[in-house]
């Protein structure tokens, strides 16, 4: 009898240690895989589209002619994350949301950067000769469509613009 006794304990005791050393194996992988999962799942949580950024004060830009505004912003495919830079066109108008309107500096034709010419009064691409008169309209060559104009707001004085990246 004492010996089935002993038995049933060891059968116990060795029962005990592998469910321990199984939870103990379970939890480290646990704790291995969710950084990994963590890191193959942000591509696909990862939110892309509208975003806003921020220009600068809105009191420096209070010139009826157009201002060129640089800005940087992060743009991610996949897990590739880079710094860019770009620029709008931005110019005081009383009559716009905020004060202010602002223009993408892309090209609608094949996506040059266009400048502003104030000799003219247009906007003009390098590229194919588009031109572009200063609400961003087409005035000349290929281009299909007008300038964008890009949503604006402001916040603690500063002015940010939407843009889709
Ligand atoms: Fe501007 Fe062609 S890219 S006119």
């Amino acid at each position: 009898m004492e010996d089935v006794l002993q038995a049933e304990n060891q059968v116990s005791r060795r029962s005990f240690l592998k469910w321990t050393i199984l939870g103990l194996n379970g939890l480290v992988g646990l704790l291995l895989a969710v950084p990994g999962l963590g890191y193959l799942l942000t591509p696909v949580l990862r939110q892309s589209g509208p975003r806003w950024v921020r220009l600068g004060p809105v009191a420096d830009f209070q010139d009826r002619t157009p201002q060129k505004a640089g800005f940087t912003y992060v743009s991610e495919s996949g897990y590739a994350r880079t710094e860019r830079r770009a620029f709008v066109w931005v110019r005081a108008d009383d009559s716009a949301p905020h004060g202010v309107v602002v223009l993408s500096s892309v090209c609608t034709h094949t996506g040059c950067n266009v400048a502003w010419r104030d000799p003219e009064g247009q906007f003009v691409c390098p590229c194919h000769g588009g031109r572009y008169n200063l609400e961003g309209e087409v005035v000349a060559g290929p281009p299909p469509r007008p300038l964008s104009r890009l949503p604006v707001k402001v916040e603690n004085d500063e002015l940010l613009i939407q843009i889709n990246a």
